[in-house]
């Protein structure tokens, strides 16, 4: 298995090497291009992906497997690394033209790396490989993690628009740049969940209907792959999430934003949202399949199959439905807006379980708050004995008792998991822009 994967790279940098010495258009580079696909190909006929990436001087696959390349890995580790190239993944649906498209962009001189790796491909348009750095590891510092993840999420924003904007105006879209945007936000999810979690769960002024399309698919995927689903579901429910609202995006802003009550006119107009969206995404079923259209249609459906769109036969939700409906109702109540106050994660999850049973699938709720936390990472909240303190990590067996950090006064700075110590408990959450502004960094 793995020997395969090694000949594929072997040929790879066979290949690169030809580039560099005859060019990408000379007949003896595409035989060397034919020779490594021709081992791609069969490296991924019985595996969707390889992912490679540099330890230190060796190059790695599936972790604890390292190649012995001989003479041709030093020079070239050096090589990529100069590229700021640590790691490289390449996804079952590789063209050949790609291959060769990629051979041409790691050929280029080192100069042109100045921007990211992976930008580079994404401008030759190639979507089925990655490259970049190797994933985040907790050495590094707490600075560069946070940029990592902050243009991880900005990126992902740049495609969920482009797509979006694509699919309104009903041009043909490529699910492979979605699934790979999707899939970054995944691995983001499993090395550093609670500071990506933190960003979707952070309060931003500039709500717009993408931030919250992102949003859910956030936390629909990490939610999804926590309740167990494999990680190919896990995109498909991320994809479906993604494109719950998108209806919404045909209906006036002026409606939608309306701070006055609704009329009944209004109200209907907004409720169509979901057969809009439903027909829509009907238009895609042969690209991404059924489940954005069940989702779009279903979330507003409640579990105790009220809500709408109203229909002749009662019908239960679709779990993805079901799923996507929680993390909907959490964003949106999350969310600051501006025809509406405040809210705290408390008063969300008090909200949101006035609804157990009857909104919300109770199993599926408990899931949730039990996966999120009260409090999500990063709140800033006051403790019993007026102490204040950062939530750090969340206990599953009771979100009301999360690990925290105390960061105010200063003599009582400490880590405190608070299943452990009883005498604490936390009393209040502070408004990170308002009052607990100035205690958010003190915990940096
Ligand atoms: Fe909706
Ligand atoms: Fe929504």
């Amino acid at each position: 298995m793995l020997v395969k994967i090694e000949t594929a790279f072997k040929e790879l940098l066979t290949c690169l090497q030809t580039a560099k010495m005859y060019g990408t258009t000379h007949p003896m580079f595409q035989k060397s291009l034919d020779k490594a696909y021709a081992a791609f190909e069969d490296a991924l006929s019985d595996r969707q992906d390889i992912v490679i990436g540099i330890v230190g001087e060796e190059l790695a696959c599936e972790k604890e497997i390292f190649f012995d390349l001989g003479k041709l890995l030093k020079p070239a580790i050096l090589y990529l690394k100069e590229r700021n190239i640590e790691r490289l993944a390449f996804y079952r649906g590789l063209g050949k033209e790609e291959l060769g498209k990629f051979v041409e962009v790691i050929s280029r001189p080192k100069e042109d790396f100045k921007i990211e790796p992976q930008q580079l491909l994404e401008l030759a348009g190639i979507g089925n490989i990655s490259i970049g750095k190797l994933k985040v590891t907790e050495k590094q510092d707490k600075v560069e993690l946070r940029t990592n993840l902050l243009s991880l999420y900005d990126f992902s924003m740049d495609k969920v628009t482009q797509v979006v904007s694509s699919v309104l105006n009903l041009e043909k879209i490529d699910p492979r740049v979605l699934k790979l945007s999707l899939n970054n936000i995944i691995d983001g999810l499993s090395i550093q969940r609670q500071e990506l979690l933190k960003l979707a769960t952070m309060k931003r002024y500039d709500v717009e209907a993408y931030v919250h399309m992102l949003n859910v698919a956030i936390f629909a995927m990490y939610f999804s792959s926590r309740l167990g689903f494999e990680k190919s579901e896990v995109l498909d429910i991320g994809i479906a999430a993604l494109f719950h609202d998108i209806g919404k995006l045909y209906i006036s802003r002026k409606t939608l934003h309306k701070p006055d009550k609704l009329s009944e006119q209004e109200f209907t107009t907004i409720k169509s949202h979901t057969i809009l969206g439903a027909e829509f995404m009907f238009k895609y079923i042969d690209t991404l399949g059924i489940l954005p259209v069940v989702v779009s249609f279903e979330h507003h459906l409640k579990y105790d199959s009220s809500g709408y769109p109203r229909l002749p036969l009662l019908r239960k939700q679709h779990i993805v439905s079901a799923i996507v409906a929680i993390c909907d109702v959490y964003d949106a109540l999350s969310q600051r807006r501006g025809y509406k106050q405040d809210y705290s994660p408390d008063l969300v999850y008090s909200i949101m379980y006035k609804d157990k049973g009857s909104g919300f699938d109770p199993v599926l709720l408990d899931k949730f708050f039990q996966f999120m936390g009260l409090w999500p990472v990063g709140s800033v909240v006051a403790l019993s004995d007026a102490s204040i303190a950062l939530v750090r990590e969340e206990n599953d067996t009771d979100i009301r008792r999360p690990k925290i950090e105390i960061v105010f006064p200063e003599d009582k700075r400490r880590l405190v998991d608070l299943l452990q110590d009883n005498s604490l408990s936390i009393e209040r959450y502070l408004n990170p822009w308002k009052e607990g502004k100035e205690y958010l960094m003190l915990g940096q």
